[in-house]
C-alpha cells in the first residue's frame, strides 16, 4: 500500500509545509534475498519505529503493516557515501545542491546516509563546525561529519579534542594539494597526525603534491594550454603517487592509521598495496568517477562537456580505471566515495580562458550505488555480499558505527534499499534529482536498479517519486577508536619500552681516546 503521512516534496523541492507526520510507519518486506557483508540469505525484514526489530522467514503481521514485496530481488542496508561535498565554498562559488536537494538525489539511488567534510572558517574549527550545523538543518537522512584542518596553532589543537569527544568527529582530513588556499605542509601534517593519533581520530589525506601541482600548471600556461586537457597534465599520476607514499610514510612514522581519499591512478594504489602487504594499517577509497571513466573527455572540444569532468586529482588515462576496479575486487581497496562537488555549466564557465579556475568536482552522489553495481556486480568482479561491503559496511566499520548503519541485523537502523537485478537505470541531467544541469554519466545505461529506498523507517523512494521530509535527517556523532586503532600502541610510554634500551657511553677505545686529545 501507498503510504500517506509524508508530503510530496516534488521536483524543485519546495520546503514543504504540509502537517508531516514524522512518526515512521511499519514495514515488512516479505520474501527477498537480505544481503550483508557476511551473509545472504531468503528473509523478511519487519521494520517498526525506524529501527530493524526482525529479519527472517515469514514473519506474520497486523493490517496495519506496509508490506512491499521483494521477491526475486535484493534488499540491502542503504548506500553510506564517505566523501561528498554538499554547498562548499570554494573558489568564490558553492557546489551545487544543499544539503536538502542533494540528499534527496542520494536516496533516489540508494544512499542513505554520506559523511560530509566540514571546512573550517579562516582555520576555526568551531566556526566550521557552527556553519556546517546550519548547512544541514534541512537535512533529510541521516549523515556525518569529517573536518578538514587547514592551519596549525594551539587553538586548532585543543578544537581537535573537542571536536572528537564532544561533536562526533572522529576523522581530520589534511590537503596535500590547492597551495594557497587549504594546502598543508609536512611540519602541520606531521603534528595534525600526531594529534589523531592521540585522539583516536582517523588521519585523511587529498595526496596529491600541490607545490609540484603549482608548477605545473605554470608549465602549461607557459605552453600556452588554459584548457580543460591543460589541468589533467598539470597534475600528472606521479604527483599523486608522491603524495600517497609521502603520507603513508609519515603515517608509519607517528603509526597512526591512515585513509586515502580518493584514489585516482594506479600510481597512488600500489603505494597503498604495499603499505598493506607491510602490515601498515591504510585505507585506500577509489570514487565512482575515477572507477568508471577516463580522462578523453577532457579532450573534447566543447569547453562546457570537457569542463565538467575537472576534478582533483584529475579523471586519469583509460587504463586507471581498469586497474582500480581490479584493486577493490581484490581488497587492495576497501570502500567506494564519490567526492561529489557538482557545479553546473555556469559555474563551470567561469574558467573559460583558464582551467585553474575551473571550479573543481564531479556528481556521483545519486549514480555512486547504480554504476558500483553494473560495474562491479554485473561484470562479475565482486559478489553480492562484496557489494554491501565496500558501499556501505565497510564505511560503518572505518566510522565506528557499526552495526547500526551498514546491516540488515536487529536493533540496527532501517536504512534499506530493495534492489531489483532484472530492471536497468539510465542516467541523465534531465531524469536526475541533483540542481545541477549537466551529468558527467550523461546517457549511461546499465542492469539493476533501485526501485525502494527506506531511509530512517520511512519509504523515501518508490515508483520513481520521492517523498522526503526536510529536518528528518539525523546528525550521527561517529565515535573515536575504530578497529583500525586496535593494536596501534596509544601512548609513548609503550612506544618507548618497544625500543632497544639507549646506550650509557664513556669513551673505552684507544683511537677514540687519542682523538680526544
Ligand atoms: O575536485 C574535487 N575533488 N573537489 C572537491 C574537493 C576535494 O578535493 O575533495
Ligand atoms: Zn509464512
Ligand atoms: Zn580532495
Ligand atoms: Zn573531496
Amino acid at each position: 500500500s501507498e503510504p500517506n503521512q509524508f508530503c510530496d516534496a516534488g521536483i524543485g523541492y519546495e520546503e514543504s509545509t504540509c502537517g508531516i507526520s514524522t512518526t515512521s510507519s511499519k514495514i515488512l518486506i516479505k520474501g527477498g534475498t537480505v544481503v550483508n557483508a557476511h551473509h545472504l540469505e531468503v528473509a523478511d525484514v519487519y521494520v517498526e519505529d525506524g529501527i530493524i526489530v526482525a529479519v527472517k522467514p515469514h514473519i506474520h503481521v497486523g493490517d496495519d503493516v506496509t508490506v512491499l514485496d521483494a521477491t526475486g530481488k535484493f534488499v540491502m542496508p542503504g548506500g553510506i557515501d564517505p566523501h561528498t561535498h554538499l554547498a562548499m565554498e570554494f573558489l568564490g562559488t558553492e557546489s551545487v545542491d544543499d544539503f536538502f536537494s542533494g540528499q534527496a538525489a542520494a536516496l533516489a539511488g540508494g544512499t542513505t546516509m554520506h559523511i560530509d567534510f566540514v571546512i573550517p572558517v579562516n582555520g576555526s574549527l568551531t566556526a566550521g563546525f557552527e556553519a556546517y550545523e546550519k548547512k544541514s538543518k534541512k537535512a533529510c537522512m541521516d549523515f556525518g561529519f569529517h573536518m578538514a584542518i587547514t592551519k596549525w596553532d594551539e587553538v586548532v589543537s585543543k578544537e581537535m579534542e573537542i571536536m572528537v569527544q564532544e561533536k562526533g568527529i572522529n576523522s581530520f582530513k589534511f590537503f596535500m594539494a590547492y597551495k594557497g588556499f587549504f594546502m598543508v605542509n609536512d611540519d602541520l601534517m606531521l603534528e595534525g597526525f600526531k594529534k589523531c593519533k592521540s585522539l583516536g581520530a582517523l588521519a585523511m589525506v587529498h595526496a596529491e603534491n600541490g607545490d609540484a601541482v603549482h608548477e605545473g600548471q605554470k608549465r602549461m600556461i607557459e605552453l600556452g594550454i588554459r584548457g580543460p586537457e591543460g589541468h589533467a597534465l598539470s597534475r600528472p599520476p606521479v604527483l599523486e603517487g608522491e603524495a600517497t607514499a609521502r603520507a603513508i610514510r609519515l603515517a608509519s612514522f607517528i603509526n597512526t592509521p591512515l585513509y586515502v581519499v580518493h584514489v585516482m591512478s594506479i600510481d597512488a594504489m600500489e603505494e597503498i598495496a604495499k603499505a598493506r602487504i607491510s602490515g601498515q594499517k591504510v585505507i585506500g577509497e577509489p570514487i565512482v568517477s575515477g572507477l568508471v571513466l577516463n580522462d578523453s573527455w577532457l579532450w573534447d572540444p566543447d569547453f562546457l562537456t570537457a569542463a565538467k569532468y575537472v576534478m582533483s586529482p584529475p579523471i586519469r588515462a583509460a587504463g586507471h580505471d581498469k586497474a582500480l576496479q581490479a584493486a577493490l575486487s581484490t581488497g587492495v581497496l576497501q570502500l567506494v566515495g564519490t567526492d561529489r562537488c557538482t557545479s553546473n555549466s555556469t559555474q563551470k564557465a567561469f574558467g573559460i580562458n583558464d582551467f585553474r579556475i575551473i571550479p573543481n568536482g564531479v556528481n556521483g552522489i545519486e549514480e555512486r550505488m547504480h554504476l558500483v553495481w553494473d560495474t562491479m556486480v554485473v561484470s562479475g568482479q565482486i559478489s553480492v555480499t562484496d557489494f554491501v561491503r565496500v558501499t556501505s559496511t565497510e564505511c560503518a566499520r572505518i566510522f565506528n558505527i557499526y552495526p547500526r548503519k551498514g546491516a540488515i541485523l536487529t536493533g540496527s537502523d532501517a536504512d534499506i534499499i530493495i534492489l531489483n537485478p532484472n530492471s536497468t537505470f539510465e542516467i541523465s541531467a534531465k531524469s536526475h534529482h541533483s540542481r545541477s544541469d549537466t551529468n558527467v554519466y550523461e546517457g549511461r545505461r546499465g542492469k539493476g536498479k533501485v526501485e525502494v529506498t527506506i531511509a530512517g523507517g520511512r519509504i523515501v523512494w518508490q515508483n520513481d517519486e520521492l517523498k522526503v521530509v526536510p529536518g528528518s535527517g539525523k546528525y550521527i556523532k561517529l565515535p573515536p577508536y575504530s578497529y583500525l586503532f586496535n593494536g596501534i600502541d596509544k601512548s609513548e610510554a609503550n612506544y618507548l619500552s618497544s625500543l632497544k634500551a639507549p646506550v650509557k657511553r664513556t669513551i673505552i677505545s684507544k683511537a677514540d681516546a687519542q682523538i680526544e686529545e
